[in-house]
């Protein structure tokens, strides 16, 4: 029988998007080769906050960190919180890496890879907050199925967070932006935080800018910032 619904990346399994860019520096493949394992979330079996960081603290997720400077703020931000970061790209995970060797973080760990792999070993109930900050596009509709924010991923997410939990995404995409709104409507279990304009156009100081955003705002587009809040039941 023929189904309707489009398969999404939980179905597809597949990376899309670069791996690797230029060749290292010296200072970054140092970093890669023996800051890098010590951090590194394991490859198989469960995962909650006490595999990870020994106690029951409380877990954010960053899904495509990209150069990880969000990720960078919030660790600094609150020492106590342990923060996993989901990125395949190299270059990515090395810039995150200099960064947490410079502020002595301690409450970061980082999975070279795909971030449904950690969402389908954490435990249920696990997370306080989620971010998916300008996750690729893929803009044709052929290729729809390949965005992150789509009814498979959320769903994970969804059970996977923690009742009052806070997934933010943001995008500079409007074809991306209108996208996450059709797809966060049929999910009851989250709450749009946003009464109007001023919410998704305002830039909260404890949401800093990312690469992306700071590129989009240099070619003036507009950028979205959108917060839900896991319903309690
Ligand atoms: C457009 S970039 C944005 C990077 C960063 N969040 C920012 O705002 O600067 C999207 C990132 O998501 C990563 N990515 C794509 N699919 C992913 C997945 N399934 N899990 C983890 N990261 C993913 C890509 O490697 C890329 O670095």
């Amino acid at each position: 029988m023929e189904t309707s619904v489009a398969p999404d990346p939980l179905s597809i399994r597949r990376l899309y998007g670069r791996q690797k860019g230029h060749p290292l520096r010296a200072r970054a493949a140092d970093l890669v080769e023996n800051l890098l394992p010590r951090l590194d979330v394991p490859r198989e079996g469960p995962l909650d906050a006490r595999r990870l960081f020994g106690d029951e603290r409380e877990l954010a997720l960053e899904v495509g960190f990209g150069r990880g400077e969000h990720l960078a703020f919030q660790a600094a931000r609150a020492p106590s919180m342990g923060f996993i970061g989901a990125e395949p790209y190299l270059n990515g995970v090395a810039g995150l890496l200099g960064d947490i060797d410079r502020l002595g973080l301690a409450n970061v760990r980082l999975y070279r890879g795909d971030a449904l792999d950690i969402l389908e070993r954490l435990a249920p109930g696990t997370l306080s907050a989620v971010y998916v900050l300008h996750p690729d596009p893929w803009p044709k509709a052929r290729h729809a199925k390949r965005r992150f924010i789509n009814p498979g991923p959320v769903g994970l997410i969804q059970s996977r967070m923690k009742p009052g939990g806070i997934l933010r995404i943001a995008t500079d995409h409007p074809l991306y932006c209108r996208h996450v709104l059709s797809i966060m409507q049929h999910q009851p279990a989250f709450t749009w935080l946003a009464e109007g304009p001023e919410d998704w156009e305002a830039v909260p100081e404890d949401w800093p800018e990312t690469r992306f955003a700071r590129k989009a705002r240099g070619l003036g587009h507009q950028v979205w910032r959108l917060a839900y809040r896991r319903s309690e039941g």
